[in-house]
């Protein structure tokens, strides 16, 4: 094992064993791209909200910040948050806070909505790719704000937002959320047509729902909401991370044995059931779980990502390791973003033969992957070298695994409950993520059913 550390800062890493069978069950965490979005959407009532299933992971704390700049009083309990946001006393999302989280964008619809105002620094590209919010800005624009970019600021504001029909040119999963939650207290009836239908939407629309708002057709290309005055508050618990079982299913096709997934939807992930069917992996699907066992063999097949229902761009990484290991040439097209194949040559380094041309990639299956120094991408890359590395032979070294800590839950611990051998090795003094033990009783009685 090379001992060179690709650059010299001081990162966060897991050593790997891999050739362990991974059996029992482990349960999947409430879904992150559900928990930001409804965290955001709680600015756009005066009353209290207490969300449960609330993953605890490092995007949450971060998002907890953003609120409270805003004036918001968030406090984190057990996979449990509690947001009031009666009394917003600041309208601009920070730099430093925003360049941490892009989904920190996801604060201006409900500021527009409900105090007419706010400035959010303009979200960095990442390494996946450009990341613009063109669609945000028009769709806020046709919902009536003003809106300039200065100083590396969005800047936007309006007196009341007015119900629009707005065509989106890609179904933007985030563009749908801000343009959702914006329209919820605008003036008269918004359609947003070419509307994502990410089950984390529908989540979020059953949330706003659930506080008074008068949204339809969420999970279908075509949304209507009728404005309201104001929202209530309430209790909601979060959906499944979908992604995250994912994630476990393929660790599963690799290393399961009668491995049970459990406590998510599996019709959320149908196309990825589908495609390791495919593939070769036998499951066995039940209405909150799936068992899976590694394949004997893994056939070779094409992925095409695209928006929901098709393929999820976040399990393409996953797939490319699986089909690392496959019997054969399979081609991997990415269609959601620009630059998502990182992850190849990392795998490439444990003895994967992965070609890139463009948004295409050439996987050629080998018969076993090795151990070795490898450094996460990205979140999901990361996630997807730790499921390479538990089949990998000896042991693999994952350095900057605080990509992994964003959107994962304790994921070595939950590998090492099912047999994995993670040891995680915690070089940089670690964050202070604390969450309380007992919630503001004064609040909790108020939270209404
Ligand atoms: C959400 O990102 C998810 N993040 C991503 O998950 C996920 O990969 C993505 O949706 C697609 O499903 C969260 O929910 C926090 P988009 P989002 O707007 O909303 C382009 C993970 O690993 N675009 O649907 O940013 C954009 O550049 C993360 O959990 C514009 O051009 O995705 C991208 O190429 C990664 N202009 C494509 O659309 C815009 O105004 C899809 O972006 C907006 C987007």
């Amino acid at each position: 094992m090379s001992d060179l550390i690709t650059n010299n800062e001081i990162m966060n890493e897991f050593h790997i064993e891999g050739g362990y069978p991974l059996s029992g069950t482990i349960k999947v965490s409430g879904a992150k791209n559900a928990a930001l979005k409804l965290m955001a959407a709680s600015l756009l009532t005066d009353e209290e909200v207490l969300l449960g299933n609330v993953p605890l992971i490092e995007d949450v704390f971060i998002m907890a910040d953003v609120l409270r700049s805003l004036g918001a009083f968030v406090e984190i309990g057990k996979n449990t948050v509690l947001i009031k946001a009666n009394d917003l006393n600041n309208c601009t999302a920070p730099y430093n806070l925003v360049n941490k989280m892009r989904a920190s964008i996801l604060v201006m619809g409900p500021l527009l909505a409900k105090i007419g105002r706010t400035k959010v620094a303009m979200p960095g590209g990442c390494k996946i790719g450009l990341r613009k919010i063109d669609f945000h800005i028009k769709g806020l624009e046709a919902l009536g704000a003003e809106i300039s970019l200065e100083h590396g600021f969005i800047d936007a504001k309006s007196k009341q937002l007015k119900g629009s029909s707005i065509q989106l040119d890609f179904p933007s999963v985030g563009a749908t959320e801000n343009l959702l939650m914006a329209a919820v207290l605008a003036e008269g009836v918004t359609e947003v047509k070419n509307a994502a239908r990410e089950p984390e939407l529908v989540d979020l629309a059953n949330f706003l729902n659930h506080l008074g708002a008068k949204i339809e057709g969420a999970g279908t290309s075509n949304l209507k909401i009728q404005g309201v005055k104001k929202l209530g508050g309430g209790k909601y618990s979060i959906i499944a991370d979908r992604i995250e079982a994912g994630t476990f299913l393929v660790a599963g096709a690799l290393a399961g044995k009668d491995l049970i997934i459990s406590d998510f939807k599996p019709q959320t992930l149908s196309i990825v059931i589908e495609k390791l069917n495919e593939v070769g992996v036998s499951l066995q699907v039940e209405t909150d779980s799936v068992k899976v066992s590694k394949a004997q063999s893994i056939i070779s097949s094409n992925i095409v990502t695209l928006p929901y229902p098709g393929f999820p761009t976040d399990l393409q990484g996953f797939f490319m390791t699986l089909l690392s290991l496959s019997n054969g040439q399979s081609i991997i097209t990415e269609n959601v973003f620009e630059n998502r194949f990182l992850l190849a040559k990392e795998l490439n380094k444990m003895g994967a033969k992965i070609r890139i041309n463009g948004h295409r990639a050439l996987v050629n299956g080998v018969k076993s992957l090795k151990g070795n120094l490898v450094e996460s991408p990205d979140l999901r890359g990361g996630a997807a070298l730790v499921v390479a590395s538990l089949v990998a032979e000896g042991e693999t070294r994952v350095l900057n695994i605080d990509h992994i800590d964003r959107g994962y839950e304790n994921l070595s611990e939950k590998f090492n409950n099912i047999g994995a051998q993670i040891k995680r090795i915690d070089r940089k003094e670690k964050k202070n993520n604390k969450y309380s033990q007992t919630l503001n009783q004064s609040f909790l009685e108020r939270v209404s059913e």
